[in-house]
């Protein structure tokens, strides 16, 4: 049985949480950011990417790790540039980013193609990255902490709630499910010389239903369920499709995440497989499903 949480659960997590360094700023560069894309009319999807560390002492050199390459949102980051979104790529520091996925292919040794054509593999990288930002069509917000993902996505949604249904939530940063409370936290390193360790971790209440109630209930919501048993994977996808109110939940499996990924929404389910990558069928197939709601009076 999954816990359930209480709103004041969530209201007591962003209480005790540290305060977000830089607020100011990013505050200004989001409103900033969408007040322009909704002026031209942009829709617009917030992609979270990477996972996020849960840190064990104040002064942290120990900390939980969710896994996630960030290689999932970056990739899909592109997809949606292409597609003529304006993105707000939330993602864990030093996780993959848009682009570099290109940059990277370049330096393995078994590669091809001439130096000179590496180079402007990697010279057309840089440009269409360049040019996304400097267009106003990509924004990215970093983040390390459970805590700073969480405020920071909570701080991008109530700005996007404006765009309506012209925004989209597309959720593939792996979010951790426990934390250490930061009241409860040491200040310093934790000492092994004072023996075997126990911690009590709380659970992090499920972000999304607040996101769906509270935060931005018009715009249109993909969360994206990771498993490492296929046998409930299917069904725990169906039941967050209707359990946190979403439009579509990707199902995919730790191992076959990037051969396969199986869409649920309410109008049954679409396996999406690798082509050049899954990415890029997997937009485009949201993209289709984003458009039919944006007409759906
Ligand atoms: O980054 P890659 O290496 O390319 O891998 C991509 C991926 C496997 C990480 C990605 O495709 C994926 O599945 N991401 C979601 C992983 C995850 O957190 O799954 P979950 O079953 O624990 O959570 C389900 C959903 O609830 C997620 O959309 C998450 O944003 C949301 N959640 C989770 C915990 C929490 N406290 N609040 C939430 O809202």
């Amino acid at each position: 049985m999954e816990a359930d949480f209480q709103f004041g659960d969530v209201e007591e997590l962003f209480r005790s949480a540290p305060t977000l360094k830089d607020e100011f700023v990013i505050r200004e560069n989001l409103e900033k950011f969408i007040h322009r894309n909704c002026e031209l009319g942009r829709r617009l999807v917030c992609i979270t990417s990477g996972g996020t560390s849960a840190p064990l002492e104040r002064n942290c050199v120990r900390f939980l790790h969710n896994f996630s390459s960030g290689n999932r949102g970056a990739v899909s980051t592109e997809y949606f540039l292409q597609a003529g979104y304006a993105v707000i790529f939330l993602y864990k520091r030093n996780s993959s980013q848009p682009y570099c996925r290109r940059i990277v292919e370049c330096f393995k040794p078994d590669h091809s193609s001439s130096v000179q054509d590496r180079i402007e593999l990697m010279e057309c990288a840089v440009q269409s990255y360049h040019e996304s930002v400097v267009q106003g069509k990509l924004l990215e917000v970093s983040y390390e902490t459970i805590f700073q993902y969480l405020q920071l996505l909570r701080l991008i949604a109530r700005n996007m709630n404006c765009l309506e249904k012209n925004a989209m939530f597309y959720l593939a940063a792996a979010v951790a499910d426990f934390y250490v409370p930061w009241e409860a936290m040491d200040e310093h390193k934790i000492q092994s010389r004072e023996g075997p360790l126990t911690i009590q971790l709380a659970l992090v209440p499920k972000m999304i239903k607040v996101l769906r109630k509270q935060w931005a209930p018009s715009a249109f919501c993909v969360s994206f369920k990771l498993e490492t048993d296929s046998t409930i994977l299917m069904k725990k996808a169906k039941e967050a499709l209707h359990k946190y109110n979403v439009h579509a939940v990707v199902a995919n499996e730790l191992t076959t995440r990037n051969e396969k990924v199986i869409v649920v929404t309410n109008e049954g389910e679409k396996t999406i497989e690798k082509d050049l990558d899954v990415e890029m069928p997997l937009v485009q197939f949201l993209k289709e499903r984003h458009r039919e709601f944006i007409e759906c009076k």
